[in-house]
């Protein structure tokens, strides 16, 4: 069930929304969703052939229209380009998913200070510069919006080995609140998702290489025992890109199966012990009550 789609047909029809990173993995998950369900998508990366081959895909499979354009979110002036090009092509923008992102998996001590800076400049700032044009854009027209920014659990709790990322995402947090109070008056709503492990090629080798992913398996980490499922993540997102969600706005919203509790619960590693060994601890703590 979970696989499978969940809003009705018409939930975004008339919307355009930006998607950065949208031609990949998560990213175009979610785009084609938005597109089954009547959006207009627009999607961004570094990468332009990789982008249009996707929209050409997206647009077979769906039915709906992609405009593939090239874009680094570090750069405020190729955003800027991008808005302007979504106007032109569909007259107005709805949506912005700040979906791009980088990572190195590496102990701290082993990135240069350029390798932080780089991880920061495309999650925190990347995030920061796509929010500013399109807030300002939306104030000046006076045009409600929705801002959806991918982030992760580790945000909240951080993370070893991806500290830039987990530092850029907590900033991303901080932004989401920060600005569903100050542009709630201006109808433009800032929500976040954090998803646990949803397995995409790319993100998946190029973090976790050879048979790092066989070792470190995430399955085991999540009380559900497996992993999400591209389309879960799609109809959350969806929903939250929605006016169905219109009340929600600086809300996160974690969708992980409950792996990051899992982690956090004291006494959670307890799920080790055996039907035996509970009787005899059982019998243990009940016989030293009475003695
Ligand atoms: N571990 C540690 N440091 C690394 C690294 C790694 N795996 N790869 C690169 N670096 C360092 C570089 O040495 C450089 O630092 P230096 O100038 O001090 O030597 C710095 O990081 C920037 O590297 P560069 O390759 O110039 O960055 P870039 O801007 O071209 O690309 C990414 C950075 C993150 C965009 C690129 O690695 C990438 O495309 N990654 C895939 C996207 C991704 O990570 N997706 C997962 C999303 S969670």
């Amino acid at each position: 069930m979970y696989n499978q789609p969940m809003l009705r047909d018409d939930a975004l029809s008339g919307k355009t929304i930006i998607v950065t990173g949208g031609g990949t993995g998560l990213g175009r998950a979610m785009s084609t969703y938005f597109l089954k369900l009547g959006a207009n998508v627009v999607i961004t990366s570094r990468k332009l052939d990789v982008l249009e081959k996707a929209a050409s895909e997206m647009e077979t499979e769906t039915g709906g229209k992609v405009l593939p354009l090239q874009c680094d979110v570090r750069n405020p002036d190729e955003i800027d380009a991008v808005l302007k090009a979504s106007l032109a092509r569909f007259e107005t923008v709805n949506g912005l998913l700040n979906n791009a992102a980088g990572n190195f998996i590496s102990p701290t001590e082993r990135l240069s200070a350029n390798a932080f800076s780089t991880i920061i400049d495309i999650v925190l700032k990347g995030t920061a510069n796509c929010t500013m044009a399109l807030g300002k854009h939306w104030i000046k027209e006076k045009q409600p919006g929705t801002i959806l920014n991918i982030i992760t659990t580790y945000a909240f709790t951080g993370s070893g080995y991806v500290v830039p990322s987990a530092c850029a995402k907590g900033g991303v947090l901080a932004m989401t609140r920060s600005l569903a109070a100050e542009w709630g008056k201006y109808g433009i709503r800032n929500n976040a998702i954090a998803p646990g492990p949803f397995p995409t090629k790319g993100a998946w080798d190029r973090l976790l290489p050879g048979d790092m992913a066989k070792k470190f398996d995430f399955k085991n980490r999540v009380p559900l025992k497996r992993v999400g499922d591209h389309q879960e993540l799609a109809n959350l997102a969806a929903f939250l890109m929605s006016d169905f969600s219109g009340y929600i706005n600086g809300e996160i919203i974690t969708i992980d199966g409950g792996e990051w509790l899992q982690g956090a619960g004291q006494f959670n590693g307890l799920e080790m012990v055996t039907p035996e060994m509970w009787d005899m601890l059982e019998q243990m703590t009940r016989s030293a009550k009475g003695s």
